[in-house]
Parts: C-alpha cells; structure tokens; sequence
C-alpha cells in the first residue's frame, strides 16, 4: 500500500508533522510517503498546462498514491495557504485526487485543534473538482490534536498515550475505510 502524506505547515518544528510522523512509524503498512509541497508554486491557470517538474512530480505521486493523509495546521480558522494551493495543483485536469480515500487531521496549540480548519478542508476536498472520498467523521474518527504543545515531547515523538491510542483506532478504521469498494 501506498499512502501520501501532505501536511500543511512548512515549519522545522512543526507539530503536523510530528503527527503523520508518529503514524508513519506506528504503521509501516501504510507506506506513507510524505510529499514536499514546499517549493510547489501558487497556482495560476496560466502556467497550468506547462507548470513545470515539481507540479509534474507532485502530480504523480498523487496520482500513484492508493490513499491520502491531510493534515493541517489552523491558520485564522481555516488551512494555511500553502495546503490548499498544493490541493488545487491535484485537482484539475489531471484530478489525481479523484476517488483517493483521505484521511484528515489536525494540530495546534489551541483548545479545539482545527475544529475550524477541518471543516473547511473536507469541504474543499469533497468537491467535483477534487473529488476524494473522505473518511466520514461518523462513529468518532474526528483527529484533533488541541494543545499539541503539551503532547509531544522535545523529540518530536508524541507522549500522549490517550491520543496516541485514539489515533490508532481512527487509523485502524481507515485501513478499512480504504479498502472500500466506492464506485460513485
Ligand atoms: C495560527 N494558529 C492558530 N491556531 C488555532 O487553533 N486557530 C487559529 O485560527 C490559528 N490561527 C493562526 C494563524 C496564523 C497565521 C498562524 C501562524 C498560527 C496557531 C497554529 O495552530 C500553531 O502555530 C500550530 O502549531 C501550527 O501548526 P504546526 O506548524 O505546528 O504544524
């Protein structure tokens, strides 16, 4: 199985990427690649049908991905710029994104942990342009990591055995979820 990973912050320390780290290494199975979204250029219809190698490479790891882990930061109640730029580049002529299960999650040092910003990016990734299944929140698969400051430790490994846990099971879940059979 091949999973890609796009997290939405560009930050050394950044708290997402501890988190798809933490699934990375805890499930070996998923085979979870993470994609650098970093040199990815703002996208503009003009150069789309020519936008160069990196938006190449980036659309075909998408493309080749069997599923999709999101995880976002919240910035002003909704996804840093830099996720929803990299979402646009795999949602177009090309629709690599098109039928891929996702998983979405979140982190910050707020209280609610991208309540806000989750809202928004499974509204952006359930669109006919986009087009990805996204694992329903029904049955309590919603993975927000509130104070995350407090639940990694100084070596990016998270300490928090009552998240860790719950991320397993939502995890487990999704295995299942992708395995599904979805012909819509
Ligand atoms: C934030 N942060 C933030 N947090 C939150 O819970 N709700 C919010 O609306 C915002 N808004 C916001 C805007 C901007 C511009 C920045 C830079 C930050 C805090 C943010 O969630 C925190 O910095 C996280 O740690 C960012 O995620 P990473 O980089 O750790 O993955």
């Amino acid at each position: 199985m091949k999973t890609v990973a796009l997290v939405g912050s560009l930050r050394k320390d950044s708290y997402n990427m501890k988190l798809v780290k933490h699934i990375q290494e805890k499930f070996p199975e998923l085979g979870i690649e993470i994609a650098d979204i970093s040199h990815l250029p703002f996208f503009n219809e003009e150069i789309e049908a020519d936008p160069g190698q990196t938006v190449r490479d980036f659309q075909a790891l998408v493309k080749s991905a069997d599923a999709v882990i999101v995880a976002t930061p919240e910035y002003n109640a909704s996804m840093p710029a830099v996720l929803k730029n990299a979402i646009d580049w795999v949602s177009r002529e090309g629709k690599e994104m098109a039928g891929k299960k996702v998983l979405i999650m979140g982190a910050s040092m707020g209280a609610l942990g991208t309540v806000k910003a989750q809202i928004h990016l499974r509204d952006v990734l359930d669109t006919v342009g986009v087009a990805a299944y996204v694992m329903p929140a029904a049955g309590g698969n919603d993975i927000f990591v509130g104070a995350a400051h407090t639940k990694f430790d100084e070596n990016g490994q998270l300490t928090d055995e009552p998240t860790a846990q719950f991320i397993s099971m939502v995890v487990e879940r999704f295995k299942n979820f992708a395995a599904l059979e979805v012909n819509l």
